[in-house]
C-alpha cells in the first residue's frame, strides 16, 4: 500500500511501452511494436518509428491504466526513458511524459534506458533479483553494451560497446543474406536447429590479443557479417545449395562466443561474480545456453529477466522509477531533454 506506484514510458526504439509497477509488483506492461511496419524496410527506420510512437502512445497508455485498474490520480510518479535511443522516437515519450506530469502535478523522472534493462530483473516472479555491483550485457537491435552497475539509483559505468553493428542488427542482416524474414534473430535461431555449429569458423571480432587493450570490452560484428556473406556468395556462385542450417548455427555460435567471452572477462577483471543478460538477443537459445554453461564454470551467477521484460518495455522503466522514488531521489527538472546519446 505505501509502496510507490509508478508509470513508466519507453519509446527509445521501435516499441511503444507503458508499464505500471507497484513496489516490485508488475501491474501492467502494454507494448505496441512497429516491427511489422519496419519489416518492410528490413530494419528500424527512425522516422517510421517516431510516427508509430505518436500514433500508439495514447492507446498504449490507456491500455496500461485499464489493465492495472488504476487512474492517473493513484500514481506516485512517472518515469520515462530520456535516452539513449533514436532522437525522434525518444521525443514522443518524453513529450508525453512531460505533458502528463504538468497536467497531474506528478513528479517526473527521466531515466537511462540501459539501466532500465537492468531494473527489469526486479520484476522477476521466481528467485531473488540480482544484487549489486553487477555486470550487465545488454544486447538488442539497437545496442550492444557491457556496463558495470554499482546501484540502480547511483553509479553505472559503460565498460564497452559495439564499434559498428549491434548484435541484433547483425542477426537481422545475416537473416536477410540467408533469405530469412525480419526480425532475423528468431529466424536464425529456428534455422540453426539441427545445424552444425562447427561447420564454419566465423571470426570473433575484437577478441584477438592485440584488441584486448583499448577494445577489451568493445564488440565488433562487421567482420563476422562480411565473412558470413562471403561464405553464402561462394555457394551461390558455385551454383550449390547454401547450407543455411550450418551457417545459421555457426554464425549464432560466433556471436554467443564473443558476447560471453567479453562479459565474463569483465566479471573476472572487476571481481564481480554476477552477470545480467537482457535485450532482444537474450532470447537467443544458444546465447542463453552458453551463458548458463560458462557462468556455471567460473562461479558467476547469471540473471536473465523474463523474456517479455528483456525486450524494450515500459515496465522496466517503471521499476527503475520505483527505485528512484524509494531512494528519495529528486525528480528531473521539467526541462530535461530527450538525449539520443545520454551517457551512463
Ligand atoms: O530488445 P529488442 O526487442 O528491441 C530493440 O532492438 O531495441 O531487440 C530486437 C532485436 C532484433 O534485432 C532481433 O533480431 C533480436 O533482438 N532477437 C534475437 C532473437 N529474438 C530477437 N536475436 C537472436 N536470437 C533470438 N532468438
Ligand atoms: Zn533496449
Amino acid at each position: 500500500p505505501d509502496e510507490p506506484l509508478v508509470l513508466g514510458i519507453e519509446t527509445s526504439c521501435d516499441e511503444t511501452g507503458v508499464g505500471i509497477v507497484r513496489g516490485r509488483t508488475l501491474l501492467a506492461n502494454a507494448v505496441a511494436s512497429s516491427m511489422d511496419e519496419q519489416a518492410k524496410y528490413g530494419g528500424v527506420v527512425p522516422e517510421v518509428a517516431a510516427r508509430a510512437h505518436a500514433d500508439a502512445i495514447v492507446p498504449v497508455l490507456r491500455e496500461a491504466l485499464d489493465t492495472a485498474g488504476v487512474t492517473l490520480d493513484d500514481l506516485d510518479a512517472i518515469a520515462v526513458t530520456a535516452g539513449p535511443g533514436l532522437a525522434g522516437a525518444l521525443m514522443v515519450g518524453v513529450g508525453a511524459a512531460k505533458s502528463l506530469s504538468v497536467a497531474t502535478g506528478l513528479p517526473l523522472y527521466g531515466v537511462n534506458h540501459l539501466v532500465g534493462h537492468v531494473a527489469a530483473d526486479l520484476l522477476r516472479e521466481d528467485g531473488e533479483p540480482i544484487e549489486f555491483p553487477a555486470v550487465a550485457l545488454l544486447v538488442s537491435g539497437g545496442h550492444t553494451s557491457l556496463i558495470r552497475v554499482d546501484s540502480l539509483t547511483g553509479d553505472s559505468e559503460m565498460l564497452g560497446e559495439t564499434i559498428d553493428d549491434a548484435a541484433g542488427e547483425a542477426f537481422d542482416k545475416i537473416a536477410r543474406v540467408l533469405g530469412l524474414p525480419y526480425p532475423g534473430g528468431p529466424q536464425i535461431d529456428k534455422a540453426a536447429v539441427g545445424g552444425d555449429a562447427g561447420a564454419f569458423r566465423f571470426p570473433r571480432g575484437l577478441t584477438h590479443p592485440k584488441d584486448l587493450g583499448k577494445h577489451r570490452y568493445d564488440f565488433s560484428f562487421s567482420g563476422l557479417k562480411t565473412s558470413v556473406a562471403r561464405t553464402v556468395e561462394k555457394f551461390e556462385d558455385a551454383g550449390e545449395q547454401v547450407p543455411v542450417s550450418d551457417i545459421a548455427a555457426s554464425f549464432r555460435e560466433a556471436v554467443a562466443d564473443v558476447l560471453l567471452t567479453k562479459a565474463l572477462a569483465a566479471c573476472a577483471d572487476l571481481g564481480i561474480p554476477r552477470l545480467l543478460l537482457a535485450g532482444g538477443v537474450a532470447a537467443n537459445t544458444r546465447v542463453r545456453e552458453l551463458a548458463a554453461q560458462r557462468c556455471a564454470e567460473v562461479g558467476v551467477s547469471l540473471h536473465v529477466p523474463p523474456l517479455a521484460l528483456c525486450t524494450d518495455n515500459g515496465a522496466m522503466i517503471a521499476a527503475l522509477g520505483v527505485e528512484l522514488v524509494a531512494a528519495g531521489k529528486s525528480p528531473s527538472p521539467l526541462a530535461f531533454p530527450a538525449d539520443s546519446t545520454l551517457p551512463m
